[in-house]
């Protein structure tokens, strides 16, 4: 008996046909056995006679059976010990989805944004514009270093925004800024050994740079950030720094100190990486500007993102590329296609020129300092003076000390899992070494002001 089963995804034909395919392989149904006639065995099945059709004529084309005039479909002499072990064996499952990860009523991961902040309506009507006004390139590769418009939008940007000075030409589009260190260690490690990283400091990039054969160097971070003596004595000649908004601590470096590290790279062929992933978001004072803009014609190399406002899904992010690692850049990349869509690239480019981008970062700055607000108020009114806050005023995270805790990261972690808070260990930024007190690293911009309060007011009582 054959069975059907019309709630599997796989279409009723192919079961069929797999089930018959698996008998014949077997031995089940031997050389010479006659099938049941399409008629017949739809109505044993009470399937289309299609259905059955189809499954015959596949098995038919494979050569496990053959039709006879006046006979109907017979199985085929198989050569047995030639079947494929896997065809062999008994049908396969079809696949199943994997689970979904766990869902968090309370999600506290520094890289989450709500759901509702994306600019849906916008982003399809400029999708579907640029689709349009597209759809001839869909044929054909694109530009390896990103669309010209999208780059030509972002130099703008970048120069009213961040005091970036550069020509779209230093600009490459990439997917991520993982990606855009895979290029930046590719045009570096021939001349280069060991990258100072800060400690602790964002832990994805190391990956790269050690997949590379760097060597990791970490240099404390400070209440200004990096340790520039530190630095100075270390045998790091690339530093990968995130001056703006230091992750995770949160701290900015100050004037003095950012003209002291453009100076430790200006000696010796020493290089900076600025990372100035969530510049745009800044609740208090003026922006700093960035540490190109000082130099522009500096050893600075300087990455952008698109996921801290927009959209970490859509994975597009960028270089800006200083003049000498042009020729290098086009040396070593020549003959490699880009890495993002076309049509995302038009997208984002035609969302910039309309001026829906610079809305949009005016409109999450807003959003954002709401909830980091909110944070700060379920801060003060459940943890009081037990909790030293750190890193607040800008970005979507901030950290807070637990100096009298007798409770440990893990033990807290785990307590809140079991309540549906999600939280990032704070010990993952740390490339040697671990905080002197008790630190739970909190991102809001997954959540909205209501869920934060909620999620402190039931994480509160769990870190003592
Ligand atoms: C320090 C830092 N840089 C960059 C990024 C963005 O990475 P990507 O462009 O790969 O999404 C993040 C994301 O959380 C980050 O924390």
């Amino acid at each position: 008996m054959f069975t059907l089963n019309s709630t599997d995804p796989l279409p009723l034909y192919r079961q069929l046909y797999d089930q018959i395919r698996g008998r014949i392989l077997s031995g089940r149904l031997p050389a010479g056995s006659r099938l049941p006639s399409v008629r017949e065995l739809a109505a044993e099945l009470s399937a289309s006679r299609n259905t059955v059709e189809g499954a015959y004529q596949e098995l038919a084309a494979e050569g496990y059976i053959y039709g006879k005039p006046r006979s109907g479909y017979i199985v085929s002499d198989l050569d047995h010990s030639a079947a494929p072990v896997s065809l062999s064996h008994k049908p396969r499952r079809p696949e199943r989805f994997p689970a979904p990860p766990p869902h968090y009523a309370y999600d506290f991961h520094p890289a989450r944004l709500d759901p509702a902040s994306f600019p849906v309506a916008l982003w399809r009507r400029c999708f579907t514009d640029s689709l349009r006004e597209s759809s001839r390139d869909l044929s054909h590769y694109g530009d390896s270093q990103g669309e010209w418009r999208l780059r030509h939008s972002i130099q703008r940007y970048l120069e009213r925004s961040r005091g970036v000075i550069c020509d779209p030409g230093q600009i490459v589009i990439c997917a991520g800024l993982q990606q855009s260190l895979d290029i930046v260690a590719h045009l570096l490690k021939g001349s280069h050994a060991a990258v100072a990283v800060e400690n602790p400091g964002y832990h994805l990039p190391r990956a790269v740079f050690r997949n590379h054969g760097l060597e990791i160097v970490p240099v404390p971070v400070g209440t200004h950030g990096l340790d520039l003596d530190t630095l100075a004595a270390s045998s790091g000649t690339i530093a990968y720094v995130t001056p703006s908004h230091q992750l995770p601590l949160g701290c900015v470096m100050p004037i003095a100190n950012r003209l002291k590290l453009l100076e430790w790279a200006e000696k010796g062929g020493r290089l900076i990486i600025e990372d100035d992933y969530d510049s745009e978001l800044r609740y208090h004072g003026t922006p700093i500007p960035s540490l190109q803009g000082l130099r522009p014609h500096g050893a600075i190399v300087y990455a952008g993102t698109f996921s801290k406002i927009l959209s970490p899904a859509l994975r597009v992010s960028y270089l800006v590329l200083p003049p000498p690692l042009l020729a290098p850049y086009h040396r070593l990349f020549r003959d490699y296609f880009g890495t993002v869509s076309l049509l995302e690239q038009r997208t984002l480019a035609k969302f910039m020129e309309e001026g829906h981008w610079e809305r949009h970062v005016r409109r999450m700055r807003t959003v954002c300092k709401k909830k980091h607000d909110a944070l700060l108020r379920a801060v003060e009114r459940h943890f009081g003076p037990r909790a030293v806050v750190a890193g607040q005023g800008a970005g979507l995270h901030m950290v807070l000390q637990l100096p009298g805790t007798a409770r440990g990261e893990a033990e807290i972690i785990e307590a809140a899992r079991r309540k549906g808070i999600r939280l990032l260990p704070f010990s993952d930024f740390f490339v040697r070494g671990t905080p002197d007190a008790t630190t739970v690293l909190l991102g809001f911009g997954g959540m909205v002001p209501d869920e934060i309060e909620e999620g402190i007011a039931l994480l509160s009582p769990l870190c003592f």
